[in-house]
């Protein structure tokens, strides 16, 4: 059986689902995304997929009251960061659709319905787990461009 790579560095976190946590979360993902010394797109990149992501917490998976976001992140060697954001909120109950560019469940003065898309074109992987009341997990991941002969590690 093929071992679990083990991360270089590591870290988990959990918030409430305000409005103002989600520049914290993106923030700390990027505090420790910057130990690689990502380029400023890259860094800008994950910034907004993982404010993406925690948004549709706040907004969707706990649409009428506080619920917790749990957030976890890892770099591993060769440049490759893997983000975790998930909730236990109300569930997705078609994954696919709500995939879909423009479609959404939200109001559509605030909402576009381009959060997925957004994650997928800023990532080069997204992965999404969920159903109706259970949790959703939304999983991101990148591979950056390490500068010179570094090689992921911290
Ligand atoms: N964590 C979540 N819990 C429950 N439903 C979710 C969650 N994340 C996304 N969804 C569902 O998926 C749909 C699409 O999400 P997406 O982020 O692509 O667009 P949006 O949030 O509706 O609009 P935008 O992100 O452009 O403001 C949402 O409208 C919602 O129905
Ligand atoms: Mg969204």
């Amino acid at each position: 059986m093929r071992q679990k790579e083990k991360p270089v560095n590591s870290f988990k976190f959990e918030l409430e689902s305000r409005s103002i946590n989600e520049s914290l979360a993106r923030s700390c993902i990027a505090a420790l995304i910057a130990q690689l010394d990502p380029t400023v797109d890259e860094l800008a990149d994950i910034r907004t997929a993982v404010s993406e992501a925690v948004t549709n917490c706040i907004v969707h998976a706990y649409p009428d009251q506080l619920g917790k976001i749990y957030i976890s992140a890892a770099l591993y060697r060769g440049g490759r960061v893997v983000i975790r954001v998930k909730d236990k909120g109300c569930g997705i109950s078609d994954v696919p659709r709500a995939m879909e560019p423009l479609f959404t469940t939200g109001n559509t003065e605030e909402r576009s319905g381009l959060g997925f898309s957004v994650m997928q074109s800023m990532m080069d992987r997204i992965a999404v787990r969920s159903k109706p009341g259970g949790p959703t997990v939304v999983t991101l991941e990148k591979r950056l461009r390490l500068k010179g002969d570094a090689d992921g590690s911290v």
